[in-house]
């Protein structure tokens, strides 16, 4: 494998243990990444010559817009999205870019919207207030054949299937292509929460004639190395040019005419008050990063860790693994071990190891449970601390295997404590 671990800022920092300090071991990337030192030294360049865009009229402010706004091309280039008919706007993070759309899709009287049932609650409370389908996942696979079903009976009242393109839960990565041939077959329009795959897998949008192509995409930038403040949603301009924008402020108006506000064209009518051009710029930075490793690499790096991470955690039979299959998934595994509570795990983990992961319900309660066969009525009762989950560990493109080996390693000390 090759070792990506100087390009990580604070990659080297030690963490107080049980044990003194020890390296911290970062598996807990699906939250949030560290940054690219590359992000950070591009970032101290340009704070130098920080203004205000879009306002002034000094150098500063002048410098400053145009590199915002070739931030934008950059980010829209590493998505292939075609700036003449699609929209790059900087939001604060996927959640805000995922009810931006919402904003633009009104419903009318008959029509619904799809999601699956492993959506993380970004990508599900937003619907759940229209009319809404769950499409639900069989033995492990989104359930193609039901979505299909539903979009036939109900072609051209389908509004939206929104789909996230990787679980933040289990990894699993749904065929998001193949969704976007289905949804524009029946009439409907495809979103893709891509926080979880943009940062793994080249992900493109494709031309809006190409039957594959994404409606929506969103994503968030402290997910992919540049963990500065900024969301990217990337849709139709000609959508986001209809109404009323979401929020309105400073920005968003070309002219205030007694007849009221005459709106800007997208995405200015979207970004309203002093936009995040720091973050921008390091958003920008990271695409170009991750450009520069090339997907080829970072793919089969990834998947390389995966089926390695797997091998190790397949040996302790006290483990039960959610999605132990090595395809169609990124670097996001979900385990429990028998015995000892999520909490306890991640506890022990970070206590005496200086290995970080997340545990819970990772916001996606309705995949949690039902990957743990439990229903919403057993829950009512339970108190937070007591509240079943699972624990997750998740790769950046840094990740080596003497990490997990470490993680095995704890992991092994955790179990034979117990069975003692
Ligand atoms: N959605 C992020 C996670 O899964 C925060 O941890």
């Amino acid at each position: 494998m090759k070792d990506f671990t100087d390009l990580i800022y604070g990659y080297e920092k030690k963490v107080p243990t049980s044990k003194g300090l020890k390296r911290y071991i970062n598996l807990d990337n699906a939250a949030s990444t560290p940054p690219f030192k590359g992000v950070i030294d591009q970032i101290k360049a340009m704070a130098a010559w920080y203004a205000g865009v879009h306002r002034g009229t000094g150098y500063k402010s002048k410098y400053s817009t145009e590199q915002y706004e070739m931030a934008r091309n950059v980010i829209a280039q590493f998505v292939g999205a075609d700036l003449r008919k699609q929209t790059v706007i900087f939001t604060r993070n996927t959640t805000d870019s995922i009810n931006k759309v919402r904003h633009y899709l009104p419903y009318l009287p008959g029509e619904s919207v799809v999601f699956s049932s492993f959506e993380h609650h970004s990508n599900e409370l937003p619907w759940t207030g229209y009319p809404h389908t769950v499409i639900d996942i069989r033995n492990g696979q989104f359930d193609l054949g039901q979505l299909e079903e539903y979009l036939k009976q109900n072609q051209n009242r389908v509004k939206l299937v929104a789909i996230c393109g990787a679980s933040n839960v289990t990894g699993y990565t749904p065929p998001i292509y193949t969704i976007a041939e289905m949804a524009h077959r029946y009439g409907s329009k495809i979103l893709v929460d891509g926080a979880q795959l943009v940062p793994h897998r080249p992900v493109k949008l494709f031309p809006a004639d190409d039957p594959r192509h994404l409606d929506f995409l969103v994503f968030s930038a402290h997910k992919m190395y540049a963990p500065f403040g900024t969301g990217l949603l990337i849709g139709p301009k000609d959508l986001f040019a209809q109404g009323l924008p979401s929020q309105v402020g400073g920005g968003t108006v070309k002219a205030l005419t007694a007849a009221g506000p005459v709106w800007q064209e997208p995405p200015a009518n979207e970004e309203a008050g002093s936009p995040n051009v720091l973050g921008a710029i390091a958003t920008a930075e990271a695409c170009r990063i991750l450009s520069r490793l090339g997907w080829d690499t970072l793919v089969k790096q990834e998947n390389e860790l995966i089926s390695y991470t797997l091998a190790c955690l397949r040996q302790m039979p006290q483990l039960t693994i959610y999605n132990p299959n090595p395809d169609n998934r990124v670097g996001v595994i979900a385990f429990n071990v028998a015995g000892f509570t999520h909490q306890q795990v991640a506890d022990f983990l970070a206590d005496h190891y200086g290995i970080g992961v997340r545990n819970g319900c990772f916001c996606a309660r309705r995949y949690v449970m039902d990957l743990l066969n439990i229903n919403f009525k057993q829950l009512s009762d339970l108190k937070p601390e007591a509240v079943p989950g699972m624990v997750r560990i998740s790769f950046g493109c840094y990740n080596q295997k003497f990490e997990i080996d470490r993680l095995c390693e704890a992991l092994e000390v955790l179990v034979r404590g117990k069975l003692k």
